[in-house]
């Protein structure tokens, strides 16, 4: 099964993603933790990413494109994936489905911009394993402690509110697109995938229920 999640930043695309792996048994490919892990680790991408992201601005298609070619060609991904944060323009996913890979699934899950400004103070984040916790409605059992490490949670760069208007703006300008897209490829024709969208303001058990019984349908 092949799935790509859409949504603004905080609509919780991560948290879910990290759901459906474990109930579906297929890996998350999050091109933002990707990239954290690029920075994290000073590669040749990750000096070029650090910037781009603390300005809430798209790194360019040509890197991102490349990234996800080189891990959706890993054995793993064999037996399907979830797309979380790609594609995000419209070369993006014209790159996708020159690649030849189906999708089964497009989610979007919404939430209107002021939520969002208000939900990404609360984040917290777990780098390396991409586990996020919210310190109001999913918090860790141990305050900014990850509950699988025990190792300390942080608040990401990009979460502070100026950083936070500018991702949605720019979601808003270059992402939000991407929807009438997939609603078009939908109705497209045989193999084309189903287009679902959740709404993403009710707890994160209910939205997961929600699109649990939409991909077991
Ligand atoms: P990325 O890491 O993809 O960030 P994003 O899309 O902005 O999304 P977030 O990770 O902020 O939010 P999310 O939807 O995953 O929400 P989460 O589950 O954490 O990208 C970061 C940057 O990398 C970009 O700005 C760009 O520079 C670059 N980049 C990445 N991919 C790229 C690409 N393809 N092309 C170009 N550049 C790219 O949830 C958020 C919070 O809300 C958490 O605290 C969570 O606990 C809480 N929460 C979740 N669900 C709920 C709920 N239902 N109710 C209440 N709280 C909830
Ligand atoms: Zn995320």
């Amino acid at each position: 099964m092949r799935i790509i999640l859409l949504g603004p930043p905080g609509a919780g695309k991560g948290t879910q993603a990290q759901l459906i792996a474990k109930e579906f048994g297929i890996p998350q490919i999050s091109t933002g933790d990707m990239l954290r892990a690029a920075i994290k680790a000073g590669s040749e991408l990750g000096k070029i990413a650090k910037s781009v992201m603390d300005a809430g601005q798209l790194v360019s298609d040509e890197l991102i494109i490349n990234l996800v070619k080189e891990r959706i060609s890993q054995p793993d991904c064999a037996g399907g994936c979830i797309f979380d944060g790609f594609p995000r323009t419209i070369a993006q996913a014209e790159a996708l489905a020159a690649s030849g890979v189906d999708i089964d699934f497009v989610i979007e899950i919404s939430v209107p911009d002021d939520e969002i400004v208000s939900r990404m103070s609360g984040r917290r984040a777990h780098l390396p394993s991409g586990r996020t916790y919210h310190v109001l409605h999913n918090p860790p059992k141990v305050a900014d402690i990850d509950d699988v490490t025990g190792e300390p949670l942080v608040q990401r760069d990009d979460d502070k509110e100026e950083v936070v208007r500018d991702r949605l703006a720019v979601y808003h300008a270059q992402t939000a697109t991407l929807i009438g897209h997939y609603q078009q490829v939908a109705a497209s024709g045989e193999n084309a995938p189903a287009y679902h969208n959740f709404d993403g303001t009710k707890p994160i058990s209910v939205v997961r229920d929600e699109i649990f019984a939409v991909l077991k349908s």
